[in-house]
């Protein structure tokens, strides 16, 4: 087991109505609020309804800034952090999946500086203050609800990275899983393997301990079973309710007890496939996923064949790799890059992989093996 750091702040409501405890934090918090989601969806299912009620009902005032793309990109957020500071905003709410709640964490950072967000992702910057975050999730999938996380792209130069800072965990974070019953098949199924990547992230990385190592077969399980039954139930409660659940743990920390990091080599890839054909997050995890096994599968041999066994009962790491692009097939994610792309270029996905410095904490993915992974996204 190796040591491990233990540090999460955000307090969590879960379960059905929970939104009627936000007028409470938001008076306990701030009085100006910059209210931030995405593309419309929140305005048709009733969410946005139901937390500008909550609003009022604090007495507060409220300024907004819509349309996040999914697969969030910085100068929506240096927008949002104008907005902001104009208005004197004290309290952020991110309303939304993780691209809302990405966006609104270096929104919260941005606001408390005089230079652009993405400045925060190419240098050390020193970070002294942001404003509070309070999360309404309408998405099970990142676990960006509970961490300190965020994502964003930057198109001028073809890059998505990600930062980490302890000031960007959620004060707060609403999970009402009725609220992700309107998400359609495709970015339900999208969540679910992201759920699995995170869990799978986790397991490859540094340091293991059999207890942690069992919570991340149980994220892995629950999500398979109950992913693919929700999938063919998409209203129903529980099941959303079961993914939701596991979508946070996945991604709280839990995971990493006993280890010093994850891997995240393959995160590394998903967002190069991202950056350059705009796929999904959870898509481009499962075409990189399968590729990334099977490229270290010598050196992790049995590490992937433990893992199958508990998971699928399977016997070996080739059967393990076999079955997890099957459960992908099953739920109609991308295997291949075909899959989801229908023109690409083989030599530009290898440079930017190599531009970009893809590589594991932990696994190390060499300049050779660029054009390898490439063969197994795009392999026949
Ligand atoms: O924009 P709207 O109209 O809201 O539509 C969204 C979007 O089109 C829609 N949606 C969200 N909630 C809905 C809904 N549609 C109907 N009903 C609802 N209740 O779903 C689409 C996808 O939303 P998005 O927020 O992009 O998805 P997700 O939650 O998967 O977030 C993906 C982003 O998070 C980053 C990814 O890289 C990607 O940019 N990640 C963040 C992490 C973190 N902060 O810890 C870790 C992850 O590994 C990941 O990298
Ligand atoms: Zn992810």
């Amino acid at each position: 087991m190796d040591n491990f750091k233990v540090y999460n702040p955000t307090s969590l409501f879960f379960g059905r109505n929970v939104i009627e405890k936000l007028n409470s934090c938001i008076d306990e918090t701030g009085k100006r609020i910059l209210l931030i989601y995405g593309q419309g969806s929140v305005k048709k299912n009733g969410v946005y309804d139901a937390v500008r009620k909550q609003i009022e009902m604090a007495g507060a005032t409220v300024f907004e800034y819509s349309g996040i793309k999914s697969n969030p990109v910085y100068t929506d957020v240096d927008a949002a952090a104008d907005m902001a500071k104009k208005n004197n905003v004290d309290l952020i709410i991110a309303l939304g999946g993780g691209s809302v709640i990405d966006s609104a964490k270096m929104t919260a950072l941005t606001a408390c500086v005089n230079h652009s967000s993405w400045e925060f992702f190419i240098r050390k910057t020193t970070v002294e203050k942001a404003l509070p975050l309070i999360c309404v999730l309408t998405l099970a999938a990142t676990g960006s609800e509970m961490n300190p996380y965020a994502v964003i792209q930057n198109d001028a130069v073809g890059q998505k990275l990600s930062y980490g800072h302890p000031l960007i965990f959620p004060k707060y974070a609403f999970l009402d899983p009725s609220y992700t019953i309107s998400v359609p098949y495709n970015y339900t199924a999208y969540g679910i393997a992201d759920v699995v990547a995170h869990a799978l992230e986790a397991y490859f990385g540094k340091g293991q301990a059999d207890l942690t190592d069992n919570i991340v077969v149980e994220i892995i399980k629950e999500s398979i079973h109950k992913g693919q039954m929700l999938l063919n139930d998409l209203n129903n409660y529980e099941l959303r309710a079961d993914i939701m659940l596991a979508a946070t743990m996945a991604l709280n920390g839990i995971t990493m007890y006993g280890r010093s990091f994850g891997d995240w080599g393959t995160h590394s890839i998903g967002h190069v496939l991202s950056s350059l054909y705009g796929l999904p997050h959870g898509a481009s995890l499962t075409i990189a996923f399968p590729a990334w096994m099977k490229l270290h599968k010598n050196k992790l041999d049995k590490q992937i064949a433990v893992l199958g066994k508990k998971v699928f009962n399977s016997n070996s790491a080739e059967d393990t790799i076999y079955e997890f692009e099957g459960f992908f097939k099953k739920i109609k994610t991308p295997t291949r890059l075909y899959d989801f792309v229908p023109q690409f270029d083989k030599d530009n996905i290898i440079i930017e992989l190599s531009k970009n410095k893809v590589n594991g904490n932990y696994h190390n993915i060499s300049e050779s093996d660029y054009k390898v992974l490439v063969e197994l996204m795009t392999a026949h």
